[in-house]
């Protein structure tokens, strides 16, 4: 809130002027009354020892002293309608005011949100249903807002509103006054027993509601298995229960604050009878109310009822927002993982890549690698070798700093890698993963998006080095075609080529390769590996090598096996000592005969 404190405090300000106003304009009422009614020309509100209708009588003499009673009416009218102008022009002003803070504080705090989430722990993400989260960014920052226009600006116009009232009534009649408000507490009370519960509900039911969003974004992006398995009965089914229980859910809190309705109707028409009765037992007014005075004070008694309802309300729109507002914060309070320590340097690349007795665990998972020593110096390509799980991505992942390791170290230069920024580590890096992740975006701003100022001739030599010039030219718009999930489908040989454009845009002096596994016809891997052996050339590389033809220029290779070093060597060396890679090695050469 505190950047919007200026214009928050105008807002308030205007609420105030909008409630003294709508004050005024009840108490004009009574001389109108009277004027229309009473005939008592000059004496305006005389009425025994009440205070505001001597006022009152002050402030409009000039205005209407002396005239008869249709002249004056007409004039109280005229001001009358002024009050009310202005009110509403106060009133129309405020709530702008208070849109536009409400819509700024969810702005403000949706993007703090999304640029938290971009910094939190990998596995966060792992753990977390992605719908979760953008209920999070999108509704629930959304709902939150009711804090800051439940709690602060109506909170403050309904006390407002109520203090103008007390004080008119008061000016009226004391007595009548006491015995109007003694009985707001009734009310008030009368709420607080409905909505005790209503908080604990709302989580639930915001929870439900994540979970709703994370079930369709879910299914959408597995449309393609439930067609090909058949299950489009079976998911709807799934999702009625769902949404069932989320309408149970809503049934339940609406349970509690539709009573609040009902409960202080039939609360105000007591009042109504209450005051008449009141009004007009001369022991309890001392018979100094006349009948406009009655009417006048009937109409501010029942004005008062709203605020005091809206304010006994406020905690049933409070519990809402607050659990909105709840899991807004559970998200905020999630630790950053990214953010960087003070003391942490900037990675340079000279010498040499060093794995020293690396292990590493997945929080509450097996351990997946275990004291895997090697090293790499600048300018060599060593690949990484092994059965599917063996721990070749994981490992590989530790060196972006995706995951720190449990034990061991890993140095660049020399240095600790837990002493070096994110960013810098990250800077070195050119990452091509087993899966093209492909951006909703055109051709050109998904290869350059590791360099958004690249010109759009360094983005197409980059695409004619990676292989892609060609299949590029007959997409339907070039360059400016737009990929991804609303755009123009890739196959994935040409995905992986975009990724090889994307990496050697950015031209890092590390390459870090995680081949795909899936197989390609023999003409794309060929243009596949002539991309990649242009990406590796003249570059340090660790690449995870399903293709022979990577493998056998390596400088070295490291067969993993379950998480440890097994053999290392060139692929020479490691064929004579007949081990693993001997296996792998003689498995893919027998596929690869075959299907030449
Ligand atoms: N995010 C994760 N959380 C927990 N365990 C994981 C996670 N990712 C991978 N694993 C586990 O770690 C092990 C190694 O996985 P990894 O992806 O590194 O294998 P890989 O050698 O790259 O296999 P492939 O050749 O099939 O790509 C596997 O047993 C896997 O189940
Ligand atoms: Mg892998």
């Amino acid at each position: 809130m505190r950047p919007y404190a200026g214009r928050f405090s105008l807002g308030l300000l205007a609420t105030f002027g909008a409630s003294v106003l709508d004050g005024v304009t009840i108490v004009l009422l009574v001389p109108l009354l009277k004027q229309l009614f009473g005939g008592e020309a000059a004496k305006v509100l005389t009425s025994g020892s009440a205070w505001l209708g001597r006022a009152v009588d002050n402030l409009l003499a000039p205005l209407i002293g002396g005239l008869p009673p249709s002249q004056a009416a007409g004039r109280i009218v005229l001001v009358l309608l002024a009050g009310l102008m202005v009110k509403n022009a106060l009133s129309y002003t405020s709530n702008q005011i208070s849109v536009a803070v409400q819509e700024g504080v969810v702005r403000d705090l949706r993007t703090r949100l999304f640029r938290h989430l971009l910094g939190i722990d990998l596995g966060l993400f792992q753990r977390t249903k992605s719908g979760q989260l953008i209920s999070g960014i999108i509704v629930d920052a959304d709902s939150a807002k009711a804090v800051v226009s439940a709690a602060l600006a109506s909170l403050f116009q309904n006390l407002v509103l109520i203090l103008v009232s007390v004080v008119i009534l008061m000016g009226m009649s004391a007595r009548l006054t006491i015995l109007t408000v003694a009985t707001a507490p009734l009310l008030v009370l009368g709420m607080r027993v409905l909505l005790a519960r209503l908080r604990r509900h709302s989580k639930v039911w915001a929870d439900q509601r994540g979970e709703l969003t994370a079930t369709v974004a879910e299914r959408i992006s597995a449309i393609k298995l439930i067609r090909s398995y058949g299950t489009e009965t079976l998911e709807s089914q799934r999702f009625e229960e769902q949404a069932t229980r989320y309408r149970k859910g809503i049934i339940r809190i609406q349970r509690f604050s539709s009573l609040t309705s009902p409960v202080s109707e039939v609360f105000g028409g007591c009042l109504i009878i209450l005051i008449i009765w009141a009004a007009t037992t001369p022991w309890i007014t001392g018979g100094t109310l006349g009948p406009a005075e009655t009417i006048t004070f009937l109409v501010a008694a029942l004005k008062m009822m709203s605020p005091i309802k809206s304010i006994s309300q406020f905690p049933a729109s409070m519990a809402t927002a607050m659990a909105s507002a709840d899991r807004v914060f559970d998200l905020l309070d999630i630790p950053l993982t990214e953010a960087d320590h003070p003391g942490e340097g900037t990675a340079t690349f000279n010498r040499d890549l060093v794995f020293d007795r690396v292990s590493f665990r997945y929080p509450n998972g097996a351990p997946v690698l275990q004291d895997v020593s090697f090293s790499v110096s600048k300018g060599k390509v060593v690949a990484l070798v092994g059965p599917s799980g063996a721990g070749k991505t994981t490992l590989l992942e530790l060196l972006p700093r995706f995951h720190d390791v449990v034990a061991g170290e890993i140095r660049l230069d020399g240095i600790p890698l837990g002493k070096l920024t994110r960013r810098s580590i990250r800077s070195l890096l050119g990452i091509v993963s087993q899966d093209t992740v492909i951006l909703n975006d055109t051709v050109s701003a998904n290869i350059a998006y590791g360099r958004p100022r690249a010109t759009r001739a360094e983005v197409e030599a980059a695409a004619a080095a990676a292989n892609a010039r060609d299949f590029i030219a007959e997409l339907p718009l070039g360059y400016d075609t737009v990929l991804g999930e609303r755009g123009t489908r890739l196959s994935g040989g040409q995905r992986q080529r975009i990724a090889i454009a994307r990496a050697l845009l950015r031209d890092p002096p590390i390459l870090i390769l995680d081949e795909a596994t899936s197989a390609l016809d023999t003409e794309s891997e060929r243009l596949v590996q002539q991309a990649i052996d242009r990406l590796m050339k003249d570059r340090t590389v660790l690449v995870i090598a399903h293709r022979l033809a990577t493998v056998r220029h390596a400088d070295e290779i490291i067969t993993l096996d379950a998480g440890c070093v097994v053999e290392r060597g060139t692929h020479a060396a490691l064929l004579d000592r007949d081990g693993l890679y001997r296996r792998l090695h003689d498995l893919q050469f027998r596929e690869v005969a075959a299907s030449a």
